[in-house]
């Protein structure tokens, strides 16, 4: 295990480019699997779960050259195994996405359940329902999902909870369907629209992604293509949101800016000034900070994932500050870490209540997932005297060279091992 050390009260400043986008990037590696022919990846971020997806990728026969630090050439042709190795598929939920690239490719598909994960339970009814509606029989045993379909056959599927995972899979599983299939109450998030241009790109005929409902008519071959993965908007987010706790003034380079609308309307209630350019957003936090109210919702609401750090900007900001997660149940679990730094926040089910403006102080805590760790990064920045962050592979996963960038924003954080934290218990001895 390796640990961060963070020494607080720095107010980051200067510019840091944004990597592709983590949660298109997961979605786009399986989808690959489809063609037999050579695909091309670019703006791929180097973390740990597009790492796995490699090995994932190669383990299933997948031939993969990298073409520069972000670029990646995958040829599929000679795959035939139907089941990604267990070892490496159980490390990260969204390999999950193998089921509908998968039977779109071969007609059969076999992953373990994926676990749930510290953001409470993550069923996963909404895909399976749309993958029977399709015409997959489905089998769980063992703990592994078996999908097979003679024929996959379009339909009408209108899911019950909005859900980024279910669109995406159904996307797959749609695009090679006979005939057309319409997803209803889909996910609008700017990593379903980036899926549906690589789709197309590869000769699937997919229109609606980033509204309500998406038409598919499904075709029997995908072709090779060349794309550029999206920039990552939670990525920008995270550094946005740093920018204004640390009373900083950051800007973030190669960004899409329609996809942060809801970070920056948030931040600039908050009292932070924030300066918006084609492909760049500038944040400065210098003025006071003032208490605000935070709801989480689908895009183009506020994301879940900006939650963890945007609690931490409102302790920084003075008054009372309600944050409401409508997402997923239990994504407090940076509360607990948050308060052993004086952090004054009350969770009350869905709701949390931040009393702000009094400057929390360093403290050794621990990362329970990858935005929680984010998020304590950020609030050990803005903290008196020196933290310990353990367990950041969690950070790892979805964050590329965060300490780097952070370093280069003037923040004091180095990388070091953890003997003294035990997993186990979660908690550093
Ligand atoms: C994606 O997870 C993201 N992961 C998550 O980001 C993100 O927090 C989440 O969407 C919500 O925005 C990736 O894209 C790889 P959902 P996903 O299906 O697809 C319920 C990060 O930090 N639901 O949109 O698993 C579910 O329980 C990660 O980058 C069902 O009930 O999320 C949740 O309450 C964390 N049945 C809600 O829908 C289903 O079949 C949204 O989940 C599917 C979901």
């Amino acid at each position: 295990m390796e640990k961060f050390i963070v020494k607080g009260k720095t107010a980051l400043s200067g510019s840091v480019k944004i990597s592709g986008s983590k949660n298109s990037a997961v979605a786009l590696l399986p989808a690959s699997v489809m063609t037999s022919e050579t695909v091309c990846l670019e703006n791929l971020p180097d973390i740990t779960d597009v790492r796995t997806m490699i090995e994932i990728l190669e383990n299933l026969g997948v031939s993969i050259r990298r073409r520069g630090r972000d670029s990646l050439e995958l040829t599929p042709g000679s795959i035939s195994k139907i089941a990604p190795s267990y070892e490496l598929v159980k490390k990260m939920r969204a390999s999950y996405y193998f089921m509908g690239s998968l039977l779109a490719r071969f007609g059969r598909a076999e992953v373990p359940i994926p676990g749930g994960c510290d953001l409470g339970p993550r069923p996963i009814d909404q895909h399976l329902k749309g993958f029977t509606a399709l015409g997959a029989d489905i089998n769980i045993e063992h703990g592994m999902i078996k999908l097979t379909a003679q024929k996959l056959t379009g339909a009408r599927v209108y899911l019950d909870v909005v859900s980024i995972g279910a669109t995406i899979n159904l996307m797959l599983a749609a695009a090679a369907a006979e005939g057309r299939t319409i997803l209803e109450n889909v996910a609008k998030e700017p990593e379903i629209v980036d899926l549906s241009n690589f789709l197309n790109a590869m000769g699937a005929s997919v229109r609606g992604a980033g509204t309500d409902v998406i038409r598919i008519d499904g075709v029997k071959k995908f072709k090779g293509a060349v794309h550029t993965v999206i920039p990552d908007r939670i990525e920008a987010g995270t550094f946005m949101m740093a920018a204004a706790a640390t009373r900083g003034r950051v800007t973030v380079e190669d960004v899409i800016p329609k996809h942060l609308e809801a970070i920056t309307a948030k931040i600039r209630e908050i009292g932070a000034k924030v300066e918006v350019d084609p492909e760049k957003i500038t944040v400065d936090g210098t003025a006071p900070l003032v208490s605000s109210d935070l709801k989480t919702f689908p895009y183009p609401g506020f994301p879940t994932d900006l939650q963890p750090p945007g609690m931490v900007l409102l302790t920084a900001a003075e008054g009372l500050s309600v944050i409401t997660e409508n997402v997923f149940d239990g994504r407090y679990n940076h509360v607990n870490e948050l308060k052993r730094m004086g952090a004054r926040i009350k969770v009350e089910g869905r709701t949390a209540l931040i009393e702000g403006g009094m400057p929390l102080t360093g403290a050794p805590v621990a990362a329970p997932d990858l935005r929680s760790g984010a998020a304590l990064i950020i609030a050990a920045l803005t903290a008196d005297g020196e933290s310990q962050i353990s367990a950041v592979d969690h950070v790892d996963r979805g964050y590329d060279n965060f300490e780097g960038k952070l370093t280069g924003l003037g923040a004091s954080i180095y990388r070091t091992a953890d003997e003294s934290y035990d997993r186990q218990s979660g908690k550093v001895d």
